[in-house]
């Protein structure tokens, strides 16, 4: 039988949710992809911490090691932020080594340059994870809804500030005390500024947009204004004016150009946004063909997350079984203008 070799770049909150699940599936494997799965090095910065759950002979603080083993299938990067993850990604893919990765900081700055090096080299670049944790939405953009014109995408896409904005109108918690709990809960990034100042939730649009749209979108083009204004009283007035406060991700194409903004936004209580509550996520997107289509579920943790990332796992396996990797690569793209917002 064959066996699908793993390295695992990164096993903080994503990486241990992946690699529980991948234990959980075990059985499973064979009959869903026709190959086992194993998790043969995880490359972390401080081996002492993770000493207790994975075993001495996987566990490395040395890329080259992982880099330098020719067995290795497929990378999975799970560890964050543009660099080293940007080198790491390249060399695999040079490599010839299929990577999944759940960075969105990442796919939403270098995106084309990664994938196109991808299609180079005949290697899955998949991403599902990168975009509402457990949600899939980049797979039904690119692929089910593929035959649309699509011209708007509006959503939550931020667990930690939909969790803080609950905690503040339900339970009347305060701002420090519900991100203290979110980023316990695992859902905040590392640096959780990228969280509430709508930067975040910016990147994940950028991905969604540059699909969508079919064109060139970076976080750069994103306006961005975050949740670290809202007060309880902002809270009480909307409560009153019967409104809840939402941060929301708009993408739209329009006749004169792109617009992708994310901000607060007052909401009526029977809009189906305002019962999207704690750390879920959802996503609109109207097509000119499906019309409405609605993705909903939860957008952080460890296990929502780890689902979309051994389900792009399980992708790179069967298409390695039928060797067809690097069929859904990056294509030509328009080169559709952005508007600016908030000059
Ligand atoms: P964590 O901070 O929990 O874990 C990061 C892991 O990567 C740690 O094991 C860390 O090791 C390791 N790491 C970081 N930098 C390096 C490096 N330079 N070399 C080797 N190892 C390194 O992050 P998360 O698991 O929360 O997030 C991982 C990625 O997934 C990020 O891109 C994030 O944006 C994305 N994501 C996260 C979601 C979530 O709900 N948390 C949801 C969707 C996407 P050490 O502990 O030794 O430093
Ligand atoms: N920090 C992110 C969030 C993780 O809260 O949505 C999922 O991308």
């Amino acid at each position: 039988q064959a066996v699908r070799k793993i390295a695992l770049l990164g096993m903080g909150t994503v990486g241990g949710g992946v690699y529980e699940i991948i234990e959980r599936q075990k059985e499973e494997m064979p009959f869903k992809i026709g190959a086992a799965l194993e998790v043969v090095k995880v490359l972390v910065r401080n081996k002492a911490k993770y000493a207790d759950r994975i075993p001495a002979e996987k566990l490395t603080d040395v890329w080259e090691d992982v880099i330098g083993d020719d067995s290795i299938d497929i990378v999975v990067e799970v560890m964050g932020g543009i660099e080293p993850a940007r080198t790491y990604i390249k060399a695999a893919l040079e490599k010839g080594k299929h990577v999944v990765t759940a960075n969105k900081d990442l796919m939403a700055m270098h995106g084309h340059e990664l994938l196109e090096l991808a299609g180079e080299h005949h290697c899955d670049l998949l991403f599902e994870a990168a975009v509402a944790g457990g949600i899939p939405i980049i797979r039904p953009l690119k692929q089910c809804l593929a035959g649309n014109n699509i011209t708007e995408i509006m959503g939550i896409i931020n667990g930690t500030t939909n969790f803080i904005l609950t905690k503040m109108k339900e339970d009347g918690m305060d701002f420090g005390e519900a991100l203290q709990l979110a980023t316990d809960l695992g859902y905040a990034e590392a640096d959780p500024t990228a969280d509430i100042e709508g930067y975040d939730a910016g990147r994940k649009l950028a991905i969604m947009a540059s699909i969508a749209f079919h064109t060139s979108v970076t976080f750069d083009d994103v306006f961005t204004e975050g949740i670290t204004k809202i007060t309880a009283k902002d809270m009480r007035y909307a409560k009153e004016m019967g409104c809840s406060i939402k941060l929301l991700g708009i993408a739209k194409n329009t006749e004169t150009g792109i617009e992708v903004k994310v901000h607060p936004t007052m909401i009526p209580e029977n809009h189906p946004l305002a019962a999207v509550n704690d750390s879920f996520n959802a996503v609109f997107v109207h097509g000119d063909a499906v019309d409405d289509a609605m993705f909903y579920g939860r957008g952080a943790g460890a296990l929502p997350t780890g689902s979309a990332v051994v389900g792009d796992i399980m992708d790179v396996a069967r298409n390695m079984l039928f060797h067809c990797n690097g069929r859904i690569g990056c294509s030509c793209y328009k080169n559709l203008p952005i508007k600016q917002i908030g000059d």
